[in-house]
């Protein structure tokens, strides 16, 4: 019976592109990185919907839409443990995670308050130099950013 609720609330498509598995705290900040504020067709959204690998997830399906690798790259930091879902009349296509490029530009702020990034509007740049403890150099100030200093814009 719960289960079926849920079901009910995000709705199966019938073409496009389902992220499921998005920490919840982080899910309208997917949609921001995706810029699916400006998409035009239907985007269905879910959040603290209860999952049996994270306890509570978001989920946002996209209708007609086909991201291409690097689009959807953007959120591997930010949603690390999102699956990426592929979806063609009705049925599961594909499913792949989003995997962090080797430069993350424009998603993580810099912490040196020195840094060109800070004084003018300048997109920031991170060059990554170890993938399992995200530790990553800005390009500008050559700062460090690890995980646990790491900073979302
Ligand atoms: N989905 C959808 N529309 C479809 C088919 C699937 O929105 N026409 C969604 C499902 O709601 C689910 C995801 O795509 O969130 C993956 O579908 P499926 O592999 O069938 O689900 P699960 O086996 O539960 O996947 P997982 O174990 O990875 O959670
Ligand atoms: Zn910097």
């Amino acid at each position: 019976m719960e289960n079926n609720k849920k079901e009910m609330v995000v709705s199966a498509i019938e073409n496009g592109t389902v992220i499921d598995h998005i920490p919840t705290n982080v899910v309208y900040k997917v949609i921001s990185l995706l810029d699916l504020e400006n998409y035009n067709d239907e985007v269905l959204i879910g959040n603290n919907l209860q999952s049996q690998k994270l306890g509570h997830k978001g989920i946002v399906k996209i209708k007609n839409k086909f991201f291409e690798r690097d689009e959807i790259n953007k959120i591997a930091l930010v949603a690390p443990t999102a699956t990426l879902i592929v979806i063609r009349n009705y049925e599961v296509v594909e499913k792949f995670t989003a995997e962090i490029p080797d430069m993350v530009e424009g998603i993580i702020k810099c912490m040196n308050p020195k840094c060109i990034t800070n004084a003018e509007t300048i997109r920031t740049k991170f060059r990554i130099l170890d993938r399992q403890n995200l530790k990553m150099q800005c390009h500008y100030c050559e700062k460090f950013v690890t995980k646990e200093t790491m900073n979302f814009i």
